[in-house]
């Protein structure tokens, strides 16, 4: 029997390894390969997967990371807690670099991924709030520091956003953009995953930013310099997660005929 983890922590741009002496897990999926094979270990007396969404050194740009294999995968181990920390862009004031926040809204922007497990019949998955707000509370929970709520824009990329395409995200009231939060959220809730966004803002997007805008040494240095930080974080949030029995992430299904398989263990 393969390992079984209850919690998975998705490693963003520039982290890529998490857990001491884990169990290194190959898992293939029927959406093909995730990202790279998943760490295995245990944190605060959890079994926590660990798995880098760019791949071990940065193989998969945003628009091509393989979402639904990841997720599947994650499932297939046990998990039904996700801690997905990302870089984001702040778009207002309310925000800077170093910032860590756990985004209560996500707005989709994205155009040629799959974003989904369904492939027939009526399943519409209740995404209202898109992210898990017990799991959300337990982050903020975890540091005095952390920001709490504000909606982030997912964009296509792999090209940071135009000045004026950043002013008009802004304008919508929006706070942090980033490339990846879609379709990690919907697919995790189709898993029945509470899932939460872990935001750190690396960097004012162009609408903020004076100059030539963003570029990408400026996210990767900002968040080489918090992943300690962000590390204590996930593993105080660890220690006080929340049962994931009875939660809407994992109940919305009930009474459903879904049309796609949940995975468990071996
Ligand atoms: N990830 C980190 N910073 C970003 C930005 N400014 N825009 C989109 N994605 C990002």
């Amino acid at each position: 029997m393969n390992a079984t983890a209850d919690v998975a922590v998705i490693g963003g741009t520039g982290f890529y390894s998490f857990l001491d002496d884990p169990e290194q897990v190959s898992v293939e999926t029927p959406y093909g390969l995730p990202s790279a094979t998943i760490s295995v270990g245990t944190v605060a007396g959890r079994r926590v997967a660990f798995l880098p969404r760019h791949g071990d050194h940065h193989d998969y740009p945003p628009h091509a990371i393989p979402y639904r294999a990841n997720l599947w995968a994650l499932r297939s181990l046990g998990v039904r807690q996700v801690l997905a920390p990302c870089a984001v862009g702040g778009l207002r004031e309310e925000v800077a670099p170093g910032d860590i926040v756990v985004p209560d809204q996500l707005v989709d922007r994205t155009y040629r991924r799959i974003p989904s497990y369904v492939e027939s019949g009526a399943v519409h998955l209740p995404y209202a709030d898109p992210y898990c707000e017990r799991l959300g509370a337990a982050v903020a929970g975890a540091d005095p520091e952390i920001k709490a709520g504000g909606a982030m824009v997912v964009i296509e990329g792999p090209r940071f956003s135009t000045r004026a395409e950043s002013q008009h995200y802004a304008a919508q009231g929006w706070s942090l953009i980033n490339m990846t939060g879609h379709p990690e959220a919907p697919l995790a809730r189709e898993m029945q995953q509470c899932y939460t966004a872990i935001a750190l803002v690396t960097d004012m997007d162009a609408g903020v930013e004076a100059g030539q805008g963003v570029g990408q040494e400026e996210v990767f240095a900002l968040f080489k310099a918090n992943l300690e930080r962000l590390k204590g974080v996930l593993t105080r949030t660890i220690e006080s997660l929340p049962d994931p029995d009875g939660c809407t992430c994992s109940t919305w299904a009930e009474g459903m005929e879904l049309s796609y398989g949940i995975p468990t263990p071996d």
